[in-house]
């Protein structure tokens, strides 16, 4: 396989890249696009911190190839700058402290969307079970999954 110029949306807007196989959708998020979202923890696809949705399914983008995101939609956190529950995921961040270095915070945010998305009040368990893939080396979780978890709504 050689270069091969793709098509992907991301964060709403059709883009267009030049890509090799070996070439990661991380660093295309980042470098080709400007994304700075997505962070680099491990490379490995052990820490989370790179993950971004496509079609609206958490992937690890450290770890993806940029060539599978072809015809695909992909978000990161500043596609989701506008929608109202990100947006009460990041107040609920603010007003737990949950975010200390911030390095893991993107992603964090990223999986407390996918799960409340899905489940709008999750369990604490349930929040746990979200973000258990995703590493902090911060906050030791507490105030991330309280921040989550009212984000929720949940009593
Ligand atoms: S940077 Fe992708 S999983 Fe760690
Ligand atoms: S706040 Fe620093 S890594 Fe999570």
């Amino acid at each position: 396989m050689s270069n091969m110029l793709i098509k992907m949306k991301v964060n709403g807007t059709e883009r267009e890249v030049l890509v090799e196989p070996e070439d990661r959708l991380l660093d295309v998020l980042r470098d080709d696009f400007g994304f700075k979202s997505p962070k680099e923890g491990c490379g490995t696809g052990d820490c989370g911190l790179c993950t971004v949705l496509m079609d609206g399914k958490p992937v690890l983008s450290c770890v993806t190839p940029a060539f599978q995101a072809r015809d695909r939609e992909i978000v990161t956190l500043e596609g989701l700058n506008d929608d109202p529950l990100m947006k009460n995921i990041e107040a609920s961040f603010r007003d737990h402290h949950a975010a200390q270095c911030g390095f893991c915070t993107p992603a964090m945010e990223i999986m407390g969307y996918d799960l409340l998305k899905a489940k709008s009040k999750p369990t604490k368990e349930e929040v746990k079970e979200a973000i258990s893939g995703t590493l902090c080396r911060c906050t030791g979780y507490y105030d991330i999954v309280d921040a989550i978890y009212d984000a929720g709504g949940s009593e």
